[in-house]
Formats: C-alpha cells, structure tokens, sequence
C-alpha cells in the first residue's frame, strides 16, 4: 500500500530500526525493490532524483511508483530524492509522491530554514512528508581533516534551530558519508549521530550509505538514523548482471533476458540491506 514517508519513519523510530530508500530510474529497480520487500516483509521507500525523473520521465516513473506501492503487500512511500527547488517539489506532489526532500543544503541556515518552510506550508497542507538537509554530503572526496569535517558535518545547535523553525517530518545529517563509490573506508562522526539525535527528536536520514561496512550502519541506526539511502549499491548490482550475462552470452539480443539477472543480483543486494537495517517483518 501507498503510505506517506512520515508514517514509516515514524514507526522506525520508535521501535528501532531503519527503512531503506531505494533510487529507481525503471521499472526493473521498482520491481526488484518491491519484490525484495514483500518477500523480507519489510517496509520500503522508492526514491527517484531529478536525475531520475528526467531520464525517466515524470509520468512513466510516478506511476509505476504508484502502481508498484499501491499493489505491494507492505507499506511503501514515494519519494522525491534531493529535489532542489519548489517548483520541482510542487509537480512531484501533483503526480503523487507522498514525501518529499527538499535540500537547502546550499544556502546558509536562515535561507535554508526559509526556503523549507516555503515548501513545508504546502506539502503539509495535502498531507506530504518532508526531509531537509543540513550540512554538506560530499561527493566522493575522502581523508578530509577535522577542520574541514567541522566545516561540512551538520552543526548539532543549528540542527536544533533548524527543526524548531521548521516543521520538518525527517533530517538528513552530514556525518561522514559521501554519496558514489568511495575510495577508502567511510568513518561515520557516531557521536554527531547521537548529540544530534537527543537534541531534535525527527528521525534522522543517512545519505550516501552504499559501501558503508554492516557494522557501521547498524551503530548508526542504534544512535537515531531510521532512513538509509542506497543507488550505488544498486548500480553495480545491476551493472555487474548485465555485464555477466553479455559474456555468457554474447549473440543474446533479448532485453528480458538481458535485464533479468540485473534484477536478480539488485533484489539479493537490497534484501541483504533490509536484513541489516531491520526492517525485516515490520511491516
Ligand atoms: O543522491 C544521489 C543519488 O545517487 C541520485 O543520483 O542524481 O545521478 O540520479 P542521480
Ligand atoms: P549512494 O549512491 O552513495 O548510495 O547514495 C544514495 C543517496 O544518498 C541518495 O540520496
Ligand atoms: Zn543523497
């Protein structure tokens, strides 16, 4: 069923545990997405990116999100993945989505707070969730120094202004992840997670999650985090099936049999993930 990203969120705080935010580009990643929830009972969210939303079109992708979610057997939201300005939040909404991200990461905290409460007034009028951003997710830059962390990482007194001035349902924090393949190891700021967590009380998002080690992800989730976003992770497993599938059979021109083993190796990928978020029969 289709259900509103807050009401997920919601529950995972509360009983300890993180729902996993997919990103979907076509109907193979829905579908491997979908069929890996129903089969661990897990909860899910299917995330697109503007990036997503071009490739794939505004219609094609919000309704095969819809169609997904509404037949699914678990509860599954629609989300807006880093939506950058209203007006692109605003169609998103016409077309269905039930949660939004709206990152004002760019701008400094009083336009960032402003520019969100922008979006909040009308999301939360026709029942929409919204996630923020606060602070810096890099790239896929690693070995930055503690002056520069101090610089990127979410600020935990401007988490607590931010929240207070806005009525965000959910915050997404820099804390040592980078979005992409990472270089060396990741090393999450842990105590970050937990000062910002007893100080604003929404459940908080990690970005950039793909490569970060199971033991990590799990503290994570124990310190406040109760949304994890994964795409790269799903961009190999689908690149390493098509690519596998070529060399076995190079004179194969069915897109079918091309594709299916791309959704095999993303729907292992993604139910090992739910395995280690906790999601598995919360549903
Ligand atoms: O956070 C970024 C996601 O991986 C989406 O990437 O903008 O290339 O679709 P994309
Ligand atoms: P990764 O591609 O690093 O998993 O990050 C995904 C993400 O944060 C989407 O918002
Ligand atoms: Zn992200």
């Amino acid at each position: 069923m289709l259900v509103t990203g807050r009401e997920l969120l919601l529950d995972a705080q509360k009983n300890g545990y993180a729902v996993g935010a997919f990103n979907v580009n076509n109907m193979e990643i829905v579908q491997a997405i979908i069929e890996a929830a129903e089969e661990t009972n897990s909860p899910v969210i299917l995330q697109a990116s503007q990036g997503g939303i071009k490739y794939a079109g505004i219609e094609y992708i919000a309704s095969l999100g819809k169609i997904a979610a509404r037949n699914a057997k678990v509860p599954v939201a629609l989300h807006l993945d880093h939506g950058t300005d209203f007006d692109q939040v605003m169609l998103c909404i016409r077309h269905g989505f039930t949660s939004v991200m709206i990152d004002g990461s760019r701008f400094a905290l009083d336009e960032n707070i402003a520019y969100t409460n922008k979006v909040i007034e009308v999301a939360h009028a026709v029942g929409v969730s919204v996630e923020a951003e606060l602070g810096k997710i890099g790239g896929t830059e690693d070995h930055i120094t503690v002056d520069e962390r101090d610089a990127t990482f979410t600020d935990p007194e401007e988490a607590l202004r931010f929240v207070k001035e806005t009525n965000i349902d959910f915050l997404a924090i820099a804390v040592g992840t980078a979005h992409g393949v990472y270089k060396g190891e990741p090393k999450l700021d842990f105590d970050r997670i937990k000062v910002i967590r007893d100080k604003v009380g929404v459940p908080l998002v990690l970005h950039g999650s793909s490569g970060v080690p199971e033991e990590a992800l799990r503290k994570a989730i124990s310190l406040g985090i109760c949304k994890i976003n994964i795409d790269t992770d799903l961009r190999i497993a689908f690149a390493e099936g098509v690519k596998h599938f070529i060399k076995a059979n190079p004179d194969n021109i069915d897109p079918r049999k091309i594709l299916t083993p791309a959704k095999t190796r993303m729907k292992e990928k993604i139910k090992e993930k739910m395995h280690i978020f906790g999601s598995v029969n919360k549903a």
